[in-house]
Protein backbone atom coordinates (compact mmCIF):
# COMPACT_ATOMS: atom_id res chain seq x y z
CA UNK A 1 0.00 0.00 0.00
CA UNK A 2 1.22 3.56 -1.27
CA UNK A 3 1.18 6.05 1.25
CA UNK A 4 -1.91 7.78 -0.14
CA UNK A 5 -3.77 4.97 -0.34
CA UNK A 6 -3.77 4.69 3.08
CA UNK A 7 -4.94 8.86 3.63
CA UNK A 8 -7.26 10.71 1.35
CA UNK A 9 -8.63 9.46 -2.02
CA UNK A 10 -7.71 11.52 -4.60
CA UNK A 11 -9.95 13.75 -6.95
CA UNK A 12 -8.93 16.12 -9.17
CA UNK A 13 -10.88 18.71 -7.85
CA UNK A 14 -8.74 18.56 -4.80
CA UNK A 15 -5.32 18.62 -6.57
CA UNK A 16 -3.78 21.84 -4.39
CA UNK A 17 -4.09 19.12 -1.23
CA UNK A 18 -1.72 16.66 -2.77
CA UNK A 19 0.99 19.04 -4.33
CA UNK A 20 4.27 17.63 -5.71
CA UNK A 21 2.58 14.11 -4.14
CA UNK A 22 2.63 11.28 -6.04
CA UNK A 23 -1.12 10.70 -6.68
CA UNK A 24 -3.15 8.24 -8.77
CA UNK A 25 -6.25 9.00 -10.66
CA UNK A 26 -9.06 6.65 -11.49
CA UNK A 27 -11.04 7.96 -13.99
CA UNK A 28 -11.32 7.95 -17.92
CA UNK A 29 -9.79 9.11 -20.55
CA UNK A 30 -10.92 12.23 -22.09
CA UNK A 31 -8.49 12.70 -25.15
CA UNK A 32 -5.24 11.81 -26.06
CA UNK A 33 -2.23 13.11 -28.55
CA UNK A 34 1.56 11.79 -29.04
CA UNK A 35 4.57 13.75 -29.83
CA UNK A 36 7.53 11.66 -30.58
CA UNK A 37 8.80 11.32 -27.57
CA UNK A 38 6.37 12.74 -25.22
CA UNK A 39 2.29 11.89 -25.12
CA UNK A 40 -0.31 13.82 -23.53
CA UNK A 41 -3.61 12.04 -21.49
CA UNK A 42 -6.10 14.03 -20.88
CA UNK A 43 -8.15 12.24 -17.94
CA UNK A 44 -11.74 12.93 -16.22
CA UNK A 45 -12.36 11.49 -12.89
CA UNK A 46 -16.10 12.80 -12.70
CA UNK A 47 -14.56 15.52 -10.42
CA UNK A 48 -12.65 17.81 -13.16
CA UNK A 49 -10.01 17.26 -16.31
CA UNK A 50 -6.60 16.78 -15.56
CA UNK A 51 -3.35 16.26 -17.93
CA UNK A 52 -1.01 13.41 -18.00
CA UNK A 53 2.69 13.72 -19.17
CA UNK A 54 4.57 10.83 -20.71
CA UNK A 55 7.52 10.84 -21.19
CA UNK A 56 10.08 8.20 -22.46
CA UNK A 57 12.38 7.45 -19.39
CA UNK A 58 9.87 8.82 -16.25
CA UNK A 59 7.18 6.54 -17.53
CA UNK A 60 7.34 3.02 -17.32
CA UNK A 61 8.08 1.16 -20.28
CA UNK A 62 4.64 -0.68 -20.11
CA UNK A 63 2.54 2.41 -19.85
CA UNK A 64 4.35 4.08 -22.90
CA UNK A 65 3.35 1.09 -25.05
CA UNK A 66 -0.18 1.02 -23.72
CA UNK A 67 -0.64 4.71 -23.94
CA UNK A 68 -1.35 3.72 -27.86
CA UNK A 69 -4.36 1.35 -26.83
CA UNK A 70 -6.66 3.74 -24.82
CA UNK A 71 -9.74 4.58 -26.65
CA UNK A 72 -11.82 7.50 -26.03
CA UNK A 73 -13.62 6.51 -22.29
CA UNK A 74 -11.83 3.60 -21.39
CA UNK A 75 -11.11 3.27 -17.71
CA UNK A 76 -8.00 3.48 -15.96
CA UNK A 77 -6.08 3.91 -12.82
CA UNK A 78 -2.59 6.43 -13.79
CA UNK A 79 0.17 6.82 -11.26
CA UNK A 80 2.36 9.88 -11.15
CA UNK A 81 3.72 12.94 -9.83
CA UNK A 82 1.61 16.36 -9.74
CA UNK A 83 2.89 19.62 -10.57
CA UNK A 84 2.27 22.71 -10.85
CA UNK A 85 0.60 24.35 -13.96
CA UNK A 86 -1.02 27.19 -14.41
CA UNK A 87 -2.31 27.30 -17.60
CA UNK A 88 -4.90 23.94 -16.64
CA UNK A 89 -7.88 24.20 -15.29
CA UNK A 90 -7.03 22.39 -12.20
CA UNK A 91 -3.77 24.15 -12.14
CA UNK A 92 -1.75 20.81 -11.88
CA UNK A 93 -0.39 18.22 -14.57
CA UNK A 94 0.65 14.91 -13.60
CA UNK A 95 3.79 13.74 -14.84
CA UNK A 96 2.43 9.79 -15.99
CA UNK A 97 4.64 7.02 -13.80
CA UNK A 98 2.64 3.79 -14.66
CA UNK A 99 -0.75 3.02 -16.12
CA UNK A 100 -3.26 0.22 -15.54
CA UNK A 101 -6.03 -0.31 -18.06
CA UNK A 102 -9.38 -1.03 -16.09
CA UNK A 103 -11.31 -1.31 -19.12
CA UNK A 104 -10.98 -1.02 -22.88
CA UNK A 105 -14.22 1.37 -24.38
CA UNK A 106 -15.61 0.43 -27.83
CA UNK A 107 -15.83 3.40 -30.05
CA UNK A 108 -17.23 6.18 -28.29
CA UNK A 109 -20.28 7.65 -30.37
CA UNK A 110 -19.90 11.56 -29.00
CA UNK A 111 -16.50 12.89 -30.33
CA UNK A 112 -15.30 16.18 -30.42
CA UNK A 113 -17.39 17.42 -33.51
CA UNK A 114 -20.82 18.60 -33.25
CA UNK A 115 -23.49 16.85 -33.01
CA UNK A 116 -27.16 16.94 -33.54
CA UNK A 117 -29.29 17.33 -30.33
CA UNK A 118 -31.17 14.42 -31.20
CA UNK A 119 -28.68 12.53 -31.12
CA UNK A 120 -27.17 13.79 -28.26
CA UNK A 121 -30.71 13.36 -26.08
CA UNK A 122 -30.72 9.71 -27.13
CA UNK A 123 -27.25 9.39 -25.41
CA UNK A 124 -28.48 11.55 -22.14
CA UNK A 125 -26.86 8.24 -20.44
CA UNK A 126 -23.46 8.87 -22.14
CA UNK A 127 -23.88 12.71 -22.79
CA UNK A 128 -23.92 14.01 -19.60
CA UNK A 129 -19.93 12.85 -19.17
CA UNK A 130 -18.92 16.00 -22.26
CA UNK A 131 -18.06 19.20 -19.99
CA UNK A 132 -20.64 21.63 -20.51
CA UNK A 133 -23.23 19.28 -19.37
CA UNK A 134 -20.97 17.89 -16.80
CA UNK A 135 -21.22 21.50 -15.66
CA UNK A 136 -24.76 22.54 -15.82
CA UNK A 137 -25.37 20.00 -13.70
CA UNK A 138 -22.80 20.59 -11.08
CA UNK A 139 -24.50 24.36 -10.95
CA UNK A 140 -27.72 22.37 -10.41
CA UNK A 141 -26.83 20.28 -7.72
CA UNK A 142 -24.97 23.38 -6.10
CA UNK A 143 -28.30 25.58 -6.69
CA UNK A 144 -30.46 22.50 -4.44
CA UNK A 145 -27.45 22.84 -2.09
CA UNK A 146 -27.93 26.33 -2.08
CA UNK A 147 -31.88 25.93 -1.66
CA UNK A 148 -31.75 23.82 1.44
CA UNK A 149 -29.01 26.08 3.44
CA UNK A 150 -31.39 29.04 2.54
CA UNK A 151 -34.32 27.63 4.44
CA UNK A 152 -32.67 25.84 6.90
CA UNK A 153 -30.40 28.60 7.99
CA UNK A 154 -34.17 30.11 8.54
CA UNK A 155 -35.63 28.12 10.27
CA UNK A 156 -37.97 26.42 7.72
CA UNK A 157 -38.96 22.63 8.13
CA UNK A 158 -38.21 20.43 5.26
CA UNK A 159 -42.34 19.10 4.40
CA UNK A 160 -41.90 16.51 1.65
CA UNK A 161 -45.26 16.44 -0.39
CA UNK A 162 -46.64 13.27 -1.86
CA UNK A 163 -45.94 12.53 -5.83
CA UNK A 164 -49.55 10.43 -6.35
CA UNK A 165 -52.36 12.80 -5.68
CA UNK A 166 -56.37 12.41 -5.68
CA UNK A 167 -56.90 15.94 -7.18
CA UNK A 168 -55.33 18.65 -9.32
CA UNK A 169 -53.34 22.23 -7.55
CA UNK A 170 -53.23 23.62 -10.76
CA UNK A 171 -55.98 23.30 -12.99
CA UNK A 172 -57.01 19.93 -14.95
CA UNK A 173 -55.85 20.57 -17.93
CA UNK A 174 -52.07 19.60 -17.31
CA UNK A 175 -52.51 15.89 -14.99
CA UNK A 176 -51.09 13.57 -15.47
CA UNK A 177 -53.28 10.42 -14.39
CA UNK A 178 -52.53 6.85 -13.08
CA UNK A 179 -54.58 3.83 -12.40
CA UNK A 180 -54.19 3.86 -8.21
CA UNK A 181 -55.78 0.58 -7.54
CA UNK A 182 -59.60 0.76 -7.99
CA UNK A 183 -59.17 4.70 -8.43
CA UNK A 184 -57.52 7.09 -10.42
CA UNK A 185 -54.65 8.92 -8.82
CA UNK A 186 -52.88 12.32 -10.61
CA UNK A 187 -49.03 12.65 -10.53
CA UNK A 188 -48.71 16.04 -8.35
CA UNK A 189 -48.46 19.44 -10.55
CA UNK A 190 -47.58 21.57 -7.24
CA UNK A 191 -46.66 20.51 -3.54
CA UNK A 192 -48.77 24.08 -2.76
CA UNK A 193 -51.38 22.36 -0.82
CA UNK A 194 -49.84 19.94 1.05
CA UNK A 195 -47.14 22.75 1.92
CA UNK A 196 -50.37 24.84 3.61
CA UNK A 197 -50.96 22.55 5.64
CA UNK A 198 -47.10 22.23 7.00
CA UNK A 199 -47.57 26.17 7.26
CA UNK A 200 -50.27 25.35 10.25
CA UNK A 201 -48.33 22.52 11.44
CA UNK A 202 -45.05 23.77 11.77
CA UNK A 203 -45.39 27.66 11.06
CA UNK A 204 -43.14 28.13 8.05
CA UNK A 205 -41.71 24.65 6.07
CA UNK A 206 -40.39 24.01 2.11
CA UNK A 207 -41.67 21.24 -0.32
CA UNK A 208 -38.50 20.40 -2.45
CA UNK A 209 -39.38 17.31 -5.35
CA UNK A 210 -40.22 16.41 -8.57
CA UNK A 211 -43.44 17.67 -10.25
CA UNK A 212 -45.53 17.18 -13.60
CA UNK A 213 -47.38 18.80 -15.79
CA UNK A 214 -48.28 16.89 -19.38
CA UNK A 215 -46.97 20.49 -20.96
CA UNK A 216 -48.22 19.83 -24.59
CA UNK A 217 -46.04 22.80 -25.60
CA UNK A 218 -42.88 22.54 -26.85
CA UNK A 219 -40.51 24.96 -25.79
CA UNK A 220 -37.13 25.84 -24.53
CA UNK A 221 -38.95 26.63 -20.85
CA UNK A 222 -41.04 23.83 -20.24
CA UNK A 223 -40.14 20.18 -18.67
CA UNK A 224 -43.29 17.32 -18.42
CA UNK A 225 -41.08 16.49 -15.04
CA UNK A 226 -39.24 19.11 -13.39
CA UNK A 227 -38.40 20.04 -10.09
CA UNK A 228 -39.68 22.25 -7.72
CA UNK A 229 -38.81 24.07 -4.05
CA UNK A 230 -42.09 25.73 -2.39
CA UNK A 231 -41.73 27.75 0.83
CA UNK A 232 -45.14 28.34 2.85
CA UNK A 233 -45.48 30.88 5.61
CA UNK A 234 -47.96 31.55 8.32
CA UNK A 235 -49.11 34.73 8.84
CA UNK A 236 -47.06 36.07 5.56
CA UNK A 237 -48.60 38.52 3.38
CA UNK A 238 -47.99 39.34 -0.07
CA UNK A 239 -45.19 41.68 0.30
CA UNK A 240 -43.15 39.71 2.95
CA UNK A 241 -43.34 36.91 0.06
CA UNK A 242 -41.94 38.99 -2.58
CA UNK A 243 -39.44 39.84 0.31
CA UNK A 244 -38.49 35.72 1.33
CA UNK A 245 -38.37 35.19 -3.26
CA UNK A 246 -35.84 38.15 -3.22
CA UNK A 247 -33.35 37.22 -0.54
CA UNK A 248 -33.65 33.58 -1.75
CA UNK A 249 -32.74 34.55 -5.31
CA UNK A 250 -29.70 36.45 -3.85
CA UNK A 251 -28.50 33.85 -2.03
CA UNK A 252 -28.81 31.43 -4.96
CA UNK A 253 -26.86 33.45 -7.71
CA UNK A 254 -24.47 33.90 -4.65
CA UNK A 255 -23.69 30.85 -3.81
CA UNK A 256 -23.05 29.75 -7.38
CA UNK A 257 -20.88 32.58 -8.10
CA UNK A 258 -18.75 31.60 -5.15
CA UNK A 259 -18.80 27.93 -5.40
CA UNK A 260 -18.98 26.84 -8.99
CA UNK A 261 -16.38 29.48 -11.29
CA UNK A 262 -14.44 27.35 -12.96
CA UNK A 263 -17.87 25.36 -14.13
CA UNK A 264 -19.70 29.17 -15.07
CA UNK A 265 -16.26 29.32 -17.07
CA UNK A 266 -16.97 26.03 -18.69
CA UNK A 267 -19.82 27.15 -19.75
CA UNK A 268 -18.71 31.02 -21.08
CA UNK A 269 -21.12 32.48 -18.72
CA UNK A 270 -20.96 36.56 -19.01
CA UNK A 271 -20.48 36.50 -14.64
CA UNK A 272 -20.71 40.43 -14.59
CA UNK A 273 -24.92 39.86 -15.57
CA UNK A 274 -24.73 37.46 -12.44
CA UNK A 275 -22.85 40.05 -10.10
CA UNK A 276 -25.26 42.77 -10.85
CA UNK A 277 -28.51 40.49 -9.47
CA UNK A 278 -28.70 42.23 -6.07
CA UNK A 279 -31.92 43.31 -4.55
CA UNK A 280 -34.44 45.37 -4.59
CA UNK A 281 -35.32 44.07 -6.98
CA UNK A 282 -38.33 45.97 -9.10
CA UNK A 283 -42.16 45.17 -7.97
CA UNK A 284 -45.00 45.99 -10.52
CA UNK A 285 -48.24 45.26 -10.90
CA UNK A 286 -49.78 43.56 -13.65
CA UNK A 287 -51.33 46.46 -15.07
CA UNK A 288 -48.09 48.27 -14.84
CA UNK A 289 -46.36 45.45 -16.87
CA UNK A 290 -49.00 46.19 -19.72
CA UNK A 291 -48.21 49.56 -20.04
CA UNK A 292 -44.39 48.85 -20.35
CA UNK A 293 -45.66 46.31 -22.71
CA UNK A 294 -47.66 48.90 -24.62
CA UNK A 295 -44.92 51.18 -24.40
CA UNK A 296 -41.98 48.78 -26.37
CA UNK A 297 -44.58 47.47 -29.13
CA UNK A 298 -46.21 44.38 -27.55
CA UNK A 299 -49.42 45.26 -26.51
CA UNK A 300 -51.88 42.64 -24.73
CA UNK A 301 -55.61 42.61 -23.66
CA UNK A 302 -55.93 43.12 -20.03
CA UNK A 303 -56.68 39.75 -18.64
CA UNK A 304 -54.57 37.65 -21.02
CA UNK A 305 -51.21 35.92 -19.56
CA UNK A 306 -47.68 36.93 -20.56
CA UNK A 307 -46.15 34.84 -23.90
CA UNK A 308 -42.52 34.32 -24.03
CA UNK A 309 -41.64 37.59 -25.53
CA UNK A 310 -44.06 39.37 -23.07
CA UNK A 311 -41.45 37.84 -20.22
CA UNK A 312 -38.40 39.01 -22.00
CA UNK A 313 -39.72 42.16 -22.47
CA UNK A 314 -40.08 42.46 -19.22
CA UNK A 315 -37.01 41.10 -17.89
CA UNK A 316 -35.00 43.32 -20.56
CA UNK A 317 -36.76 46.43 -19.44
CA UNK A 318 -35.00 45.87 -16.01
CA UNK A 319 -32.13 43.79 -16.57
CA UNK A 320 -32.56 42.19 -13.46
CA UNK A 321 -35.26 39.93 -12.23
CA UNK A 322 -38.51 41.75 -11.64
CA UNK A 323 -41.45 40.80 -9.42
CA UNK A 324 -45.30 41.04 -11.39
CA UNK A 325 -48.06 41.37 -8.94
CA UNK A 326 -51.92 41.43 -8.79
CA UNK A 327 -52.63 39.47 -12.09
CA UNK A 328 -56.28 39.12 -13.40
CA UNK A 329 -58.11 36.40 -11.03
CA UNK A 330 -59.37 35.05 -13.90
CA UNK A 331 -55.71 33.39 -15.44
CA UNK A 332 -54.95 32.48 -11.67
CA UNK A 333 -56.00 29.14 -9.76
CA UNK A 334 -58.63 28.83 -7.61
CA UNK A 335 -56.56 29.24 -4.23
CA UNK A 336 -55.41 33.12 -4.62
CA UNK A 337 -56.78 35.62 -2.50
CA UNK A 338 -58.21 38.58 -4.49
CA UNK A 339 -58.64 42.03 -4.05
CA UNK A 340 -61.06 44.63 -6.32
CA UNK A 341 -58.30 47.17 -6.39
CA UNK A 342 -54.39 46.99 -7.04
CA UNK A 343 -53.07 47.36 -3.29
CA UNK A 344 -56.58 47.55 -1.91
CA UNK A 345 -57.99 45.11 0.55
CA UNK A 346 -60.92 43.27 0.84
CA UNK A 347 -62.36 39.62 -1.15
CA UNK A 348 -65.69 40.81 -1.64
CA UNK A 349 -66.86 42.81 -4.75
CA UNK A 350 -65.31 41.53 -8.17
CA UNK A 351 -62.41 39.78 -6.87
CA UNK A 352 -60.43 41.47 -10.37
CA UNK A 353 -56.93 41.12 -9.15
CA UNK A 354 -55.58 37.88 -7.24
CA UNK A 355 -52.97 38.66 -5.18
CA UNK A 356 -49.99 36.70 -6.60
CA UNK A 357 -46.05 37.16 -7.57
CA UNK A 358 -44.73 36.16 -10.21
CA UNK A 359 -41.08 36.52 -11.08
CA UNK A 360 -39.42 37.24 -14.12
CA UNK A 361 -35.61 36.27 -15.00
CA UNK A 362 -33.61 38.66 -17.54
CA UNK A 363 -32.18 37.53 -20.39
CA UNK A 364 -35.42 35.75 -21.98
CA UNK A 365 -35.59 32.89 -19.24
CA UNK A 366 -38.92 33.80 -18.37
CA UNK A 367 -40.95 32.85 -14.95
CA UNK A 368 -38.91 31.72 -12.58
CA UNK A 369 -41.31 32.00 -9.34
CA UNK A 370 -44.87 31.86 -9.80
CA UNK A 371 -46.56 32.10 -6.02
CA UNK A 372 -48.90 34.88 -3.90
CA UNK A 373 -50.59 35.06 -0.88
CA UNK A 374 -53.46 31.94 -0.32
CA UNK A 375 -57.13 32.64 0.42
CA UNK A 376 -57.94 32.33 4.16
CA UNK A 377 -62.01 32.02 3.83
CA UNK A 378 -63.45 28.95 3.72
CA UNK A 379 -66.41 30.47 2.20
CA UNK A 380 -64.60 32.10 -0.52
CA UNK A 381 -62.43 29.47 -0.93
CA UNK A 382 -65.80 27.26 -1.74
CA UNK A 383 -67.00 29.17 -4.09
CA UNK A 384 -64.23 29.63 -5.67
CA UNK A 385 -63.92 25.87 -6.30
CA UNK A 386 -67.01 26.07 -7.58
CA UNK A 387 -66.56 28.36 -10.15
CA UNK A 388 -63.21 26.34 -11.11
CA UNK A 389 -65.06 23.28 -11.71
CA UNK A 390 -63.79 21.31 -8.82
CA UNK A 391 -65.39 18.81 -6.56
CA UNK A 392 -66.10 20.61 -2.91
CA UNK A 393 -65.60 16.87 -1.55
CA UNK A 394 -61.73 15.98 -2.80
CA UNK A 395 -60.69 19.73 -0.95
CA UNK A 396 -62.51 18.93 2.34
CA UNK A 397 -59.07 18.29 4.01
CA UNK A 398 -57.93 21.80 2.19
CA UNK A 399 -60.81 23.57 3.48
CA UNK A 400 -60.31 22.11 7.08
CA UNK A 401 -57.29 24.67 6.90
CA UNK A 402 -59.50 27.87 6.94
CA UNK A 403 -61.77 25.56 9.75
CA UNK A 404 -59.38 25.29 12.18
CA UNK A 405 -57.55 28.35 12.92
CA UNK A 406 -57.15 30.17 9.68
CA UNK A 407 -54.16 32.70 9.25
CA UNK A 408 -52.89 34.62 6.50
CA UNK A 409 -50.57 32.73 4.60
CA UNK A 410 -48.53 32.79 1.46
CA UNK A 411 -45.82 31.18 -0.57
CA UNK A 412 -44.64 30.67 -3.74
CA UNK A 413 -42.76 27.69 -6.24
CA UNK A 414 -39.64 27.84 -7.55
CA UNK A 415 -38.66 26.16 -10.97
CA UNK A 416 -35.07 24.72 -10.66
CA UNK A 417 -34.29 23.98 -13.92
CA UNK A 418 -35.59 27.52 -15.33
CA UNK A 419 -33.13 28.96 -12.40
CA UNK A 420 -30.16 26.97 -13.67
CA UNK A 421 -31.01 27.50 -17.34
CA UNK A 422 -30.84 31.42 -16.13
CA UNK A 423 -27.51 30.45 -13.87
CA UNK A 424 -25.61 28.55 -16.38
CA UNK A 425 -26.61 30.47 -19.46
CA UNK A 426 -27.91 27.48 -21.54
CA UNK A 427 -30.49 27.68 -23.85
CA UNK A 428 -33.07 24.93 -23.04
CA UNK A 429 -34.09 23.22 -19.99
CA UNK A 430 -33.73 19.95 -21.27
CA UNK A 431 -29.63 20.65 -20.31
CA UNK A 432 -30.41 21.25 -16.88
CA UNK A 433 -31.48 18.22 -15.55
CA UNK A 434 -30.20 14.63 -16.03
CA UNK A 435 -32.95 12.99 -17.61
CA UNK A 436 -35.70 15.12 -19.25
CA UNK A 437 -39.07 14.60 -20.02
CA UNK A 438 -40.73 16.36 -22.37
CA UNK A 439 -43.17 15.46 -25.39
CA UNK A 440 -41.82 12.75 -27.23
CA UNK A 441 -39.27 12.47 -25.12
CA UNK A 442 -39.10 9.57 -22.10
CA UNK A 443 -35.80 7.62 -23.31
CA UNK A 444 -33.12 6.77 -22.09
O1 LIG B 1 -46.36 29.23 -11.48
P1 LIG B 1 -46.55 27.80 -11.08
O2 LIG B 1 -47.50 26.99 -11.87
O3 LIG B 1 -46.96 27.85 -9.54
C1 LIG B 1 -47.35 26.78 -8.80
O4 LIG B 1 -47.34 25.63 -9.12
C2 LIG B 1 -47.65 27.17 -7.37
N1 LIG B 1 -48.56 26.15 -6.83
C3 LIG B 1 -46.38 27.28 -6.57
C4 LIG B 1 -46.59 27.72 -5.16
O5 LIG B 1 -47.09 28.81 -4.95
N2 LIG B 1 -46.21 26.93 -4.19
O6 LIG B 1 -45.14 27.07 -11.10
C5 LIG B 1 -44.07 27.56 -10.32
C6 LIG B 1 -42.79 27.60 -11.12
C7 LIG B 1 -42.84 28.48 -12.37
O7 LIG B 1 -42.61 29.82 -12.04
C8 LIG B 1 -41.74 27.88 -13.20
O8 LIG B 1 -40.48 28.35 -12.78
C9 LIG B 1 -41.84 26.42 -12.88
O9 LIG B 1 -42.50 26.31 -11.65
N3 LIG B 1 -42.58 25.69 -13.91
C10 LIG B 1 -42.03 24.90 -14.85
N4 LIG B 1 -40.73 24.60 -15.09
C11 LIG B 1 -40.46 23.76 -16.11
N5 LIG B 1 -41.43 23.20 -16.89
C12 LIG B 1 -42.73 23.47 -16.67
N6 LIG B 1 -43.65 22.88 -17.43
C13 LIG B 1 -43.06 24.36 -15.61
N7 LIG B 1 -44.22 24.83 -15.12
C14 LIG B 1 -43.91 25.63 -14.08
MG1 LIG C 1 -46.93 30.49 -12.97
Amino acid sequence: MTAEMKTERFYIENASKFDDQVVTIKGWVYNRRSSGKIKFLMMRDGTGLMQGVLFKGECSEEAFAEFDTLTQESSVEVTGKLRKEPRSASGYEMGVQSLKIVSVAEPYPISPKEHGVEFLMENRHLWIRSQRQWAALRVRAEIIRAIGEFFDNRGFIRFDAPVLTPSSCEGTSTLFSTPYFDEKAYLTQSGQLYGETGAMAFGKIYVCGPTFRAEKSKTRKHLTEFWMVEPEVAFADLEENMNLGEAFIEHIVQSVLKNKAPELKILERDLTKLESIKGPFPRISYDEALKILEKRGLPLPWGEDFGAPHETALGEEFGKPVFVHHMPSQIKAFYFKQSDTVGGPGVEGTGKYALGCDLIAPDGYGEIIGGGQREESAEVLKRRIAEHGLSEADYSWYLDLRRFGSVPHSGFGLGIERTVAWMTGVEHVRETIPYPRMLNTLRP
